[in-house]
Protein backbone atom coordinates (compact mmCIF):
# COMPACT_ATOMS: atom_id res chain seq x y z
CA UNK A 1 0.00 0.00 0.00
CA UNK A 2 1.83 3.02 -1.27
CA UNK A 3 1.36 6.09 1.03
CA UNK A 4 0.41 9.51 -0.23
CA UNK A 5 1.05 12.27 1.46
CA UNK A 6 -2.29 14.97 -0.03
CA UNK A 7 -1.57 18.91 1.09
CA UNK A 8 -4.64 20.75 1.23
CA UNK A 9 -6.71 17.48 1.15
CA UNK A 10 -9.46 18.86 2.31
CA UNK A 11 -10.21 21.24 0.52
CA UNK A 12 -12.27 21.50 -3.15
CA UNK A 13 -10.00 19.77 -5.51
CA UNK A 14 -7.98 18.34 -2.26
CA UNK A 15 -10.60 16.26 -1.02
CA UNK A 16 -11.74 14.76 -4.34
CA UNK A 17 -8.63 13.65 -4.78
CA UNK A 18 -8.21 12.01 -1.73
CA UNK A 19 -11.53 9.83 -2.33
CA UNK A 20 -10.02 8.95 -5.58
CA UNK A 21 -6.59 7.64 -4.37
CA UNK A 22 -8.22 5.90 -1.79
CA UNK A 23 -10.65 4.04 -4.23
CA UNK A 24 -7.73 2.99 -6.09
CA UNK A 25 -5.89 1.91 -2.48
CA UNK A 26 -3.29 4.22 -1.73
CA UNK A 27 -3.09 5.15 1.73
CA UNK A 28 -3.44 9.09 2.31
CA UNK A 29 -2.10 11.38 4.63
CA UNK A 30 -4.10 14.50 4.70
CA UNK A 31 -2.10 17.80 5.62
CA UNK A 32 -4.26 20.86 5.96
CA UNK A 33 -4.32 24.30 8.30
CA UNK A 34 -8.37 24.53 7.75
CA UNK A 35 -7.78 27.96 6.92
CA UNK A 36 -10.18 27.60 3.85
CA UNK A 37 -11.75 24.19 4.69
CA UNK A 38 -13.42 22.19 7.71
CA UNK A 39 -12.47 18.97 9.47
CA UNK A 40 -16.03 17.57 9.24
CA UNK A 41 -14.85 16.94 5.14
CA UNK A 42 -12.91 13.85 6.70
CA UNK A 43 -15.88 12.44 7.33
CA UNK A 44 -17.20 12.80 3.81
CA UNK A 45 -14.27 10.98 2.68
CA UNK A 46 -14.74 8.39 4.56
CA UNK A 47 -18.25 8.06 4.35
CA UNK A 48 -17.18 7.47 0.17
CA UNK A 49 -14.60 4.97 0.91
CA UNK A 50 -14.99 3.34 4.04
CA UNK A 51 -11.32 4.72 5.39
CA UNK A 52 -10.33 7.31 7.17
CA UNK A 53 -7.58 9.35 6.05
CA UNK A 54 -4.65 10.07 8.50
CA UNK A 55 -5.17 13.65 9.07
CA UNK A 56 -2.68 16.37 10.44
CA UNK A 57 -3.87 19.82 11.10
CA UNK A 58 -0.55 21.60 9.91
CA UNK A 59 0.65 25.49 8.56
CA UNK A 60 2.82 24.34 5.64
CA UNK A 61 4.49 27.87 6.63
CA UNK A 62 5.86 26.75 9.90
CA UNK A 63 8.96 24.91 8.33
CA UNK A 64 10.20 23.11 11.47
CA UNK A 65 6.83 21.76 11.64
CA UNK A 66 7.05 20.15 7.83
CA UNK A 67 10.65 19.01 8.69
CA UNK A 68 9.14 17.35 12.18
CA UNK A 69 6.54 16.15 9.96
CA UNK A 70 8.37 14.47 7.47
CA UNK A 71 10.95 12.55 9.67
CA UNK A 72 8.02 11.18 11.33
CA UNK A 73 6.66 9.80 7.51
CA UNK A 74 10.30 9.27 5.04
CA UNK A 75 7.90 6.41 3.31
CA UNK A 76 5.74 8.78 1.51
CA UNK A 77 5.84 7.66 -2.29
CA UNK A 78 4.59 11.21 -3.65
CA UNK A 79 3.03 14.34 -2.61
CA UNK A 80 0.08 15.76 -3.91
CA UNK A 81 0.69 19.38 -2.97
CA UNK A 82 -2.56 21.55 -3.31
CA UNK A 83 -2.68 24.37 -0.62
CA UNK A 84 -2.65 27.03 -1.39
CA UNK A 85 -4.83 30.40 -1.60
CA UNK A 86 -6.61 31.25 -4.47
CA UNK A 87 -8.59 34.15 -4.37
CA UNK A 88 -7.42 36.36 -7.25
CA UNK A 89 -9.19 40.01 -5.38
CA UNK A 90 -7.81 39.36 -1.98
CA UNK A 91 -3.71 38.73 -3.87
CA UNK A 92 -4.22 42.14 -5.30
CA UNK A 93 -5.15 43.40 -2.20
CA UNK A 94 -2.80 41.22 -0.31
CA UNK A 95 0.80 40.41 -2.17
CA UNK A 96 2.47 39.12 0.21
CA UNK A 97 0.30 36.86 1.83
CA UNK A 98 -0.34 35.01 -1.14
CA UNK A 99 3.80 34.68 -1.86
CA UNK A 100 4.36 33.21 1.61
CA UNK A 101 1.69 30.91 1.29
CA UNK A 102 1.69 29.96 -1.90
CA UNK A 103 5.95 30.02 -2.63
CA UNK A 104 7.78 29.70 0.86
CA UNK A 105 5.34 26.96 1.53
CA UNK A 106 6.32 25.37 -1.76
CA UNK A 107 9.56 25.51 -1.09
CA UNK A 108 9.67 24.15 2.09
CA UNK A 109 7.73 21.21 0.13
CA UNK A 110 10.15 20.39 -2.17
CA UNK A 111 13.09 21.03 -0.23
CA UNK A 112 11.58 17.79 1.94
CA UNK A 113 10.33 15.74 -0.81
CA UNK A 114 13.90 16.07 -2.32
CA UNK A 115 15.10 14.05 0.91
CA UNK A 116 12.66 11.11 0.12
CA UNK A 117 13.62 8.05 -1.35
CA UNK A 118 10.74 8.84 -4.00
CA UNK A 119 10.65 12.17 -4.61
CA UNK A 120 7.20 12.50 -6.93
CA UNK A 121 5.83 15.51 -6.91
CA UNK A 122 2.36 17.09 -8.21
CA UNK A 123 1.80 20.47 -8.26
CA UNK A 124 -1.95 22.43 -8.86
CA UNK A 125 -1.32 25.07 -11.13
CA UNK A 126 -3.77 27.02 -13.57
CA UNK A 127 -4.59 27.93 -17.00
CA UNK A 128 -3.82 31.33 -15.36
CA UNK A 129 -0.33 31.04 -16.08
CA UNK A 130 -1.48 31.58 -20.02
CA UNK A 131 -3.12 34.60 -19.34
CA UNK A 132 -5.11 35.54 -22.31
CA UNK A 133 -3.96 33.19 -24.76
CA UNK A 134 -3.93 34.21 -28.49
CA UNK A 135 -4.95 30.88 -30.23
CA UNK A 136 -8.01 28.51 -28.88
CA UNK A 137 -7.62 25.66 -27.44
CA UNK A 138 -4.75 26.15 -25.38
CA UNK A 139 -2.22 23.75 -25.83
CA UNK A 140 0.39 23.66 -23.42
CA UNK A 141 3.11 25.55 -25.63
CA UNK A 142 0.97 28.44 -25.18
CA UNK A 143 3.61 31.63 -23.73
CA UNK A 144 3.15 32.43 -20.29
CA UNK A 145 2.00 35.80 -20.23
CA UNK A 146 2.44 38.43 -17.39
CA UNK A 147 0.44 37.61 -14.74
CA UNK A 148 -2.84 39.27 -14.06
CA UNK A 149 -2.68 38.84 -10.45
CA UNK A 150 -0.34 38.10 -7.42
CA UNK A 151 -1.64 34.73 -7.36
CA UNK A 152 -1.53 33.75 -10.92
CA UNK A 153 2.38 34.83 -10.68
CA UNK A 154 2.34 32.19 -7.56
CA UNK A 155 1.58 29.97 -10.23
CA UNK A 156 3.96 30.67 -12.98
CA UNK A 157 6.57 31.24 -10.16
CA UNK A 158 5.78 28.17 -8.70
CA UNK A 159 6.14 26.15 -12.00
CA UNK A 160 9.36 27.68 -12.55
CA UNK A 161 11.25 26.87 -8.87
CA UNK A 162 9.90 23.45 -9.51
CA UNK A 163 11.39 23.01 -13.10
CA UNK A 164 14.69 25.13 -12.11
CA UNK A 165 14.60 22.23 -9.28
CA UNK A 166 14.47 19.73 -11.51
CA UNK A 167 16.89 20.64 -13.66
CA UNK A 168 19.60 19.73 -10.90
CA UNK A 169 17.75 16.90 -9.40
CA UNK A 170 17.46 13.80 -11.42
CA UNK A 171 15.40 12.12 -8.51
CA UNK A 172 12.96 14.94 -8.53
CA UNK A 173 10.14 13.52 -10.58
CA UNK A 174 7.24 16.39 -10.94
CA UNK A 175 4.09 16.89 -12.69
CA UNK A 176 2.08 20.72 -12.74
CA UNK A 177 -1.05 20.08 -13.37
CA UNK A 178 -2.77 22.99 -15.25
CA UNK A 179 -6.68 23.39 -14.22
CA UNK A 180 -9.03 25.05 -15.95
CA UNK A 181 -12.59 25.45 -14.14
CA UNK A 182 -13.23 23.17 -11.61
CA UNK A 183 -16.59 22.79 -10.86
CA UNK A 184 -19.50 20.40 -9.28
CA UNK A 185 -19.38 17.89 -6.69
CA UNK A 186 -19.21 14.12 -5.91
CA UNK A 187 -22.19 12.11 -6.89
CA UNK A 188 -23.00 11.02 -3.45
CA UNK A 189 -23.04 14.23 -2.28
CA UNK A 190 -20.86 13.88 0.19
CA UNK A 191 -18.43 15.97 -0.44
CA UNK A 192 -18.14 19.57 -2.40
CA UNK A 193 -17.14 22.83 -2.51
CA UNK A 194 -17.75 25.07 0.44
CA UNK A 195 -16.69 28.37 -0.08
CA UNK A 196 -16.41 30.24 2.82
CA UNK A 197 -18.67 33.91 2.59
CA UNK A 198 -19.28 35.27 -0.73
CA UNK A 199 -18.59 32.86 -3.90
CA UNK A 200 -15.66 34.47 -6.28
CA UNK A 201 -16.71 31.55 -8.49
CA UNK A 202 -18.93 31.33 -10.45
CA UNK A 203 -20.74 27.77 -10.04
CA UNK A 204 -20.84 28.09 -6.21
CA UNK A 205 -22.23 31.77 -6.58
CA UNK A 206 -25.58 30.26 -8.69
CA UNK A 207 -26.15 27.61 -6.63
CA UNK A 208 -26.01 29.53 -3.76
CA UNK A 209 -28.39 32.21 -5.37
CA UNK A 210 -30.78 29.40 -6.44
CA UNK A 211 -30.48 28.06 -2.89
CA UNK A 212 -31.99 31.59 -1.37
CA UNK A 213 -28.30 32.47 0.14
CA UNK A 214 -28.18 35.30 -2.70
CA UNK A 215 -30.42 37.30 -3.67
CA UNK A 216 -29.20 37.69 -7.65
CA UNK A 217 -26.23 36.72 -10.14
CA UNK A 218 -24.07 39.29 -11.25
CA UNK A 219 -22.66 38.32 -15.02
CA UNK A 220 -19.53 40.02 -15.27
CA UNK A 221 -19.90 41.86 -18.60
CA UNK A 222 -21.73 40.86 -22.09
CA UNK A 223 -20.46 43.07 -24.08
CA UNK A 224 -16.94 40.32 -24.96
CA UNK A 225 -15.99 39.39 -28.15
CA UNK A 226 -17.76 36.23 -28.03
CA UNK A 227 -20.86 34.76 -29.47
CA UNK A 228 -23.21 35.26 -26.74
CA UNK A 229 -20.93 38.56 -25.40
CA UNK A 230 -20.17 36.71 -22.10
CA UNK A 231 -16.86 35.41 -21.18
CA UNK A 232 -15.70 31.99 -21.97
CA UNK A 233 -14.45 29.29 -19.93
CA UNK A 234 -13.24 25.73 -19.49
CA UNK A 235 -15.63 24.10 -16.84
CA UNK A 236 -14.54 20.63 -15.51
CA UNK A 237 -16.04 18.43 -13.45
CA UNK A 238 -14.14 18.13 -10.32
CA UNK A 239 -14.52 14.15 -10.01
CA UNK A 240 -12.64 14.07 -13.69
CA UNK A 241 -9.84 16.38 -12.55
CA UNK A 242 -9.17 14.80 -9.05
CA UNK A 243 -8.86 10.83 -11.47
CA UNK A 244 -6.48 13.35 -13.67
CA UNK A 245 -4.43 13.42 -10.54
CA UNK A 246 -4.27 9.83 -9.44
CA UNK A 247 -3.28 9.27 -13.51
CA UNK A 248 -0.22 11.73 -12.88
CA UNK A 249 0.90 10.15 -10.23
CA UNK A 250 1.12 6.75 -11.89
CA UNK A 251 2.87 8.11 -14.41
CA UNK A 252 5.57 9.21 -11.95
CA UNK A 253 5.43 6.35 -9.89
CA UNK A 254 5.73 3.97 -12.79
CA UNK A 255 8.55 5.71 -14.27
CA UNK A 256 6.63 6.25 -17.19
CA UNK A 257 7.47 10.23 -17.39
CA UNK A 258 9.40 11.23 -20.36
CA UNK A 259 11.66 14.17 -18.43
CA UNK A 260 11.29 14.86 -14.63
CA UNK A 261 9.33 18.00 -14.94
CA UNK A 262 6.16 17.99 -17.39
CA UNK A 263 3.22 19.87 -17.53
CA UNK A 264 -0.65 18.92 -18.57
CA UNK A 265 -3.90 21.03 -19.34
CA UNK A 266 -6.55 19.41 -17.26
CA UNK A 267 -9.88 20.53 -18.89
CA UNK A 268 -12.48 19.24 -21.07
CA UNK A 269 -11.52 21.10 -24.14
CA UNK A 270 -14.84 22.48 -24.05
CA UNK A 271 -15.61 26.11 -23.93
CA UNK A 272 -18.87 27.67 -22.29
CA UNK A 273 -20.08 31.40 -21.60
CA UNK A 274 -21.13 32.39 -18.70
CA UNK A 275 -25.03 32.46 -20.48
CA UNK A 276 -24.07 28.94 -21.58
CA UNK A 277 -23.93 27.92 -17.86
CA UNK A 278 -26.69 29.94 -16.47
CA UNK A 279 -28.71 27.61 -19.20
CA UNK A 280 -27.38 24.63 -17.93
CA UNK A 281 -28.39 25.23 -14.72
CA UNK A 282 -32.00 25.66 -15.16
CA UNK A 283 -32.27 23.20 -17.78
CA UNK A 284 -30.90 20.37 -14.86
CA UNK A 285 -32.67 22.26 -11.62
CA UNK A 286 -35.87 23.14 -13.91
CA UNK A 287 -35.66 26.38 -11.68
CA UNK A 288 -34.94 29.75 -13.44
CA UNK A 289 -32.43 31.54 -11.90
CA UNK A 290 -31.91 35.06 -10.94
CA UNK A 291 -29.68 36.97 -12.73
CA UNK A 292 -28.43 40.47 -14.17
CA UNK A 293 -26.14 41.75 -16.19
CA UNK A 294 -23.38 43.98 -14.48
CA UNK A 295 -19.69 45.52 -16.14
CA UNK A 296 -16.80 43.26 -16.48
CA UNK A 297 -14.79 42.27 -13.49
CA UNK A 298 -11.34 43.64 -13.81
CA UNK A 299 -8.72 41.11 -14.49
CA UNK A 300 -11.47 38.58 -16.26
CA UNK A 301 -10.08 37.18 -19.89
CA UNK A 302 -12.23 36.76 -22.84
CA UNK A 303 -11.95 33.44 -23.07
CA UNK A 304 -10.01 30.11 -22.14
CA UNK A 305 -10.44 26.58 -22.86
CA UNK A 306 -8.24 23.71 -23.35
CA UNK A 307 -6.13 21.81 -26.08
CA UNK A 308 -6.82 18.47 -24.39
CA UNK A 309 -4.62 16.71 -26.56
CA UNK A 310 -1.18 16.13 -24.59
CA UNK A 311 -3.40 14.57 -21.28
CA UNK A 312 -5.45 12.74 -23.66
CA UNK A 313 -2.84 10.80 -25.65
CA UNK A 314 0.23 11.01 -23.39
CA UNK A 315 -1.23 10.96 -19.77
CA UNK A 316 -4.46 8.75 -21.36
CA UNK A 317 -6.52 10.73 -19.37
CA UNK A 318 -9.60 12.60 -20.51
CA UNK A 319 -12.77 14.38 -19.20
CA UNK A 320 -16.13 12.19 -19.27
CA UNK A 321 -18.74 14.42 -17.78
CA UNK A 322 -20.69 17.04 -19.62
CA UNK A 323 -21.06 20.87 -18.25
CA UNK A 324 -25.04 19.31 -17.57
CA UNK A 325 -23.48 16.73 -15.45
CA UNK A 326 -21.31 18.80 -13.53
CA UNK A 327 -24.23 21.75 -12.93
CA UNK A 328 -26.25 19.17 -11.79
CA UNK A 329 -24.10 17.72 -8.98
CA UNK A 330 -22.98 21.10 -7.85
CA UNK A 331 -26.94 21.63 -7.83
CA UNK A 332 -27.89 18.75 -5.97
CA UNK A 333 -24.48 19.58 -3.17
CA UNK A 334 -26.11 22.74 -2.49
CA UNK A 335 -28.91 21.32 -1.97
CA UNK A 336 -27.99 18.50 -0.05
CA UNK A 337 -25.82 21.33 2.78
CA UNK A 338 -28.93 23.54 2.67
CA UNK A 339 -31.35 20.92 3.40
CA UNK A 340 -33.46 21.61 0.29
CA UNK A 341 -35.59 18.93 -0.42
CA UNK A 342 -36.30 17.66 -3.89
C1 LIG B 1 -10.43 32.52 -11.50
C2 LIG B 1 -9.03 32.86 -11.82
C3 LIG B 1 -8.23 31.61 -11.94
C4 LIG B 1 -8.30 30.83 -10.69
C5 LIG B 1 -9.73 30.55 -10.33
C6 LIG B 1 -9.72 29.91 -8.95
C7 LIG B 1 -9.09 34.96 -13.10
C8 LIG B 1 -8.89 35.58 -14.43
N1 LIG B 1 -8.96 33.62 -13.05
O1 LIG B 1 -10.97 31.84 -12.62
O2 LIG B 1 -6.89 31.92 -12.17
O3 LIG B 1 -7.59 29.63 -10.82
O4 LIG B 1 -10.47 31.74 -10.32
O5 LIG B 1 -10.60 30.44 -8.09
O6 LIG B 1 -9.35 35.63 -12.14
N2 LIG B 1 -18.52 35.32 -13.27
C9 LIG B 1 -19.68 36.07 -13.27
N3 LIG B 1 -20.28 36.35 -12.08
C10 LIG B 1 -19.78 35.91 -10.89
C11 LIG B 1 -18.59 35.13 -10.90
C12 LIG B 1 -17.98 34.86 -12.12
O7 LIG B 1 -20.17 36.49 -14.32
O8 LIG B 1 -20.35 36.22 -9.83
C13 LIG B 1 -17.89 34.99 -14.55
C14 LIG B 1 -16.48 35.53 -14.69
O9 LIG B 1 -16.48 36.81 -15.23
C15 LIG B 1 -15.86 34.48 -15.62
C16 LIG B 1 -16.60 33.20 -15.29
O10 LIG B 1 -17.79 33.60 -14.63
O11 LIG B 1 -16.13 34.80 -16.94
C17 LIG B 1 -15.83 32.27 -14.39
O12 LIG B 1 -15.40 33.00 -13.26
P1 LIG B 1 -14.71 32.29 -12.01
O13 LIG B 1 -15.53 31.15 -11.57
O14 LIG B 1 -14.39 33.36 -11.01
O15 LIG B 1 -13.38 31.68 -12.59
P2 LIG B 1 -12.19 32.40 -13.40
O16 LIG B 1 -12.24 33.85 -13.30
O17 LIG B 1 -12.18 31.82 -14.77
Amino acid sequence: MKKILVTGGLGFIGSHTVVELQSEGYDVIIIDDLSNSSVDVIEGIKAITGKLPIFEKLDLKEKASVERFFQKHSDISGVIHFAASKAVGESIENPLLYYENNLNTLIYMLKEVLNLSASNFIFSSSCTVYGQADEMPITENAPIKPAESPYGNTKQIGEEIIKDTCKVNDNLNAIALRYFNPIGAHPSTKIGELPIGVPQNLVPFITQTAAGLRECLSVFGNDYTTPDGTCIRDYIHVVDLAKAHVVALERLLNDNNQSNFETFNVGTGVGSSVLEVIRSFENVSGQSLNYKIAPRREGDVVKAYANTKKANTILGWEAKSSLDDAMLSAWKWEKNIRNIED
